[in-house]
């Protein structure tokens, strides 16, 4: 069974339908890629897995729970995890206080519960903070952990944004175009964390739109366009679909307007 299952999900603002009729699963060990112009429901569709939007239609499974009306904080503390397109750290924070802020939010329910026996919180912090260095480590930021965010380029921050999601421990990782912002070997270490993470178990769909990324580290490829599956199959089939010409050039599929 797959880990993640999307059913028929319709999500709508005012007369756009930014969603119709999706569906799509995500097993674990499995990375899955969307591809799609601009204002094709991309985004929404990740914000409606984490839980930030709810569909008017539809039903998103992850694991055996139905988690379609549960919200963001109880499906993170299932193992969703996701990144932002417009990367969503506190800026004046450090990178280890960023990551920090992903360790939290996972064990937040663990701190309430355990009321005012503050010995057994100091310990989650301690064992919190290794955590972080443990995962920025893994990325290649240690040196970077006391640097404000703010002064990182885009790319780099981009990394730190993947490091706090990891802290949560996803079982389910979502990538809003993680990828914009870096290149050359940036890229290449995010294509091989991607698959090191695929291989140690973890769900994984990404949006990218770096075609020949999805391409190279997908092992399954969905084309959406105008809130709409147009398209879906390995990488070999995708390439040779005629809407990735489409794609390339940021043309409109299935009815959506490709901005740019
Ligand atoms: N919060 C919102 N309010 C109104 N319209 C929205 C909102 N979010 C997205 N949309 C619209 O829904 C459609 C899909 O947007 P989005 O999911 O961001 O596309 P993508 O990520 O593929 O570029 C677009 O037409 C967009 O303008
Ligand atoms: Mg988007």
């Amino acid at each position: 069974m797959a880990h993640l299952e999307v059913r028929d999900v319709a999500v709508r603002f005012g007369t756009t339908a930014a969603l119709d009729g999706v569906s799509l699963s995500v097993s674990r060990g499995e990375v899955v890629g969307i591809l799609g112009p601009n204002g094709a429901g991309k985004t929404t569709l990740l914000d409606v897995i984490s839980g930030i939007e709810r569909p008017q239609k539809g039903e998103i499974r992850l694991g055996t729970a139905d988690v379609t009306a549960m919200p963001v904080e109880e499906r993170a503390r299932l193992g969703v995890a996701r990144t932002f397109q417009a990367v969503e750290l506190l800026p004046s924070l450090t990178v280890e206080e960023n990551v920090l802020l992903g360790c939290q939010s996972r064990q937040r329910s663990g701190l309430i519960s355990d009321g005012l026996r503050l010995p057994r919180s100091r310990r989650a912090e301690v064992l919190a903070r290794r955590e972080v260095m443990s995962v920025l480590d893994s990325l290649g930021l240690t040196l970077l952990h006391e640097t404000p965010v703010a002064s990182l380029p885009l790319g780099t921050q981009r990394m730190v944004e993947i490091a706090r999601a990891l802290c949560m421990q996803p079982s389910l990782l979502m990538l809003d175009e993680a990828g914009s912002g870096m290149e050359g070997d940036m890229l290449r270490r995010l294509g091989a964390l991607i698959a090191r993470l695929a291989r140690s178990g973890t769900a994984i769909l990404l949006i990218e739109h770096d075609v020949e990324f999805v391409l190279a580290n997908c092992d399954f490829i969905y084309i959406i366009g105008g809130g709409r599956m147009q398209a879906r199959g390995t990488a070999a089939a995708i390439r040779r679909s005629p809407l990735l010409a489409d794609i390339y050039l940021g043309r409109a599929i299935g009815g959506a307007t490709a901005v740019a």
